[in-house]
């Protein structure tokens, strides 16, 4: 379904990526890990087309993303959801007129029945009592979680999410490990998650990818990374700097 091809790219004069190839099936739950700055961000922002490869290819569901005007951007924004690292909301609004939001401008659905349906994907995350408050008020764990449901609310194909667990307190982190295993898997959606939190990786995912100097350091299952010998791999799941 999504596809790096020999994708390479550099930002500020400095290599970032080089050369990264790997595919995404459809259905699958494929976490990216690696140290901070590795350019996992990056790595997702090239998928939605926020940054451009300085060559390589990527796809989505066959179609090179790299070659898509504005308009193949926005139906492709639609398919692929992301959640973004900084959780981006509209301040001015409440969570429940932030999460409709996405239903308003593409579907055109009246305002009662986005917000109706908007509610549904709050209380799917446990946070229907936000509904009302405004983001500027909340914590980054909550925002993260009226983001999600707002992300949600377009039924994508794809959800791309960036950090989703940091800022989140241990128990709305493993709610959130629940949402991802359960509902949004059976629904057969494809869900990229760009994570630190180790514990949450062994817990959702199918495969993992670990990025290290602009390479692929390990391509596996979770069985084969809680198996893998190489000690940077080690060093990053056991929390240990490199020996
Ligand atoms: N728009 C940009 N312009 C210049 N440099 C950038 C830009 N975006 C990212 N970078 C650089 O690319 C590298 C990778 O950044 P990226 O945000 O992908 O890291 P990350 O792996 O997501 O890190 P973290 O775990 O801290 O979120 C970093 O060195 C960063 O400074
Ligand atoms: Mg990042």
């Amino acid at each position: 379904m999504i596809e790096y091809d020999r994708v390479s790219i550099s930002l500020g004069g400095q290599p970032v990526l080089r050369d990264i190839s790997f595919s995404i099936e459809a259905g699958e739950i494929f976490c990216i890990i690696g140290k901070s700055g590795v350019g996992k961000s990056v790595m997702i922002k090239q998928l939605v087309g926020l940054l451009r490869p300085d060559s390589g290819a990527i796809r989505f569901e066959g179609q090179d993303v790299c070659g898509m005007d504005e308009r193949g951007l926005m139906a492709l924004r639609r398919e692929c959801g992301m959640v973004f690292q900084q959780a981006t909301l509209f301040d001015s609004m409440t969570c429940l007129e932030n999460v409709a939001l996405p239903l308003r401008v593409h579907y055109d659905l009246p305002e009662h029945r986005a917000q109706e349906r908007a509610m549904g994907y709050l209380a799917q995350l446990g946070v229907s009592h936000l509904a009302e408050r405004e983001p500027a008020a909340l914590g980054p764990g909550l925002r993260k979680l009226v983001a999600i449901a707002r992300t949600m609310t377009l039924q994508p194909k794809a959800l791309l999410f960036d950090e989703p667990t940091t800022g989140l307190d241990p128990l709305a982190a493993r709610k959130f490990d629940k949402l991802v295993k359960g509902p949004l898997a059976r629904a057969g959606i494809t869900q990229v998650v760009v994570s630190h939190d180790v514990r949450s990786v062994f817990d959702i995912a199918d495969r993992v990818v670990m990025l290290h100097e602009g390479e692929v350091r390990f391509l596996g299952t979770s069985g084969e990374l809680s198996e893998c010998e190489d000690r940077v791999v080690r060093g990053f799941i056991e929390g240990k700097p490199e020996l």
